[in-house]
């Protein structure tokens, strides 16, 4: 099964990216194949009608619906940006919803998210449910947020905290279960 892997930032140390390789070595260790993505890679405009009826949506955009699209699961890290969605991805999010057929409709999702905080960025998870959920796109009902990322990890690479680890690994693997049994509907 092919999975989707992709960290809603463009910072170079971003914690996030970092906790989405945590969790595609998990998914890879389960069987899947990854394909990885870099947000960078899918630079769009702001999301603006005049452009859209001039001409369509941009190719940043479908080149991500496509990815999207070809995919059997999807594993989404996140920032909370402000208790929220960072601007930058409610807009890949906008622009993606004017492609049809829209490419999340009937796709699924595991939300991650890692912030320097104690909620681990999970109201920005919660926030970003409702636009993907909105487009048709079936959410895992759990969802991974880690705190105090940036001191989380060991030299090696891992999570510090075995107990947290083991939690995640629990829900990807749960999740590849639930998103092979959607994908093959
Ligand atoms: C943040 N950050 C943040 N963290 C958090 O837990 N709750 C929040 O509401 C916010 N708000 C926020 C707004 C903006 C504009 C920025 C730039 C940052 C901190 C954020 O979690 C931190 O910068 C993470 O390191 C961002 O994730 P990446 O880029 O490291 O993956």
């Amino acid at each position: 099964m092919k999975v989707f892997a992709l960290a809603a930032s463009m910072r170079k140390d971003s914690v996030n990216r970092r906790l989405l390789g945590v969790a595609t070595d998990m998914a890879r260790a389960a069987g899947a194949e990854i394909d990885a993505a870099e947000f960078r890679g899918f630079a769009m405009p702001l999301y603006d009608g005049d452009l859209e009826a001039a001409s369509g949506v941009p190719a940043a955009a479908r080149a991500l619906g496509e990815r999207i699209a070809a995919s059997d699961a999807w594993i989404l890290a996140s920032p909370e940006y402000n208790w929220s969605i960072p601007g930058t991805l409610k807009n890949a999010i906008d622009w993606l919803s004017r492609i049809r057929p829209v490419p999340l409709d009937g796709k699924s999702v595991l939300l991650l998210s890692a912030s320097p905080g104690l909620g681990g960025g999970f109201r920005g998870l919660t926030a970003l449910r409702a636009p993907l959920e909105g487009l048709g796109c079936w959410c895992y009902p759990r969802q991974f947020a880690l705190p105090r990322a940036p001191r989380a990890w060991g030299d090696d690479g891992a999570l510090k905290d075995s107990a947290l680890a083991d939690s995640l690994a629990t829900m990807v693997g749960d999740y590849l279960s639930a998103a092979r049994a959607l994908a093959a509907r």
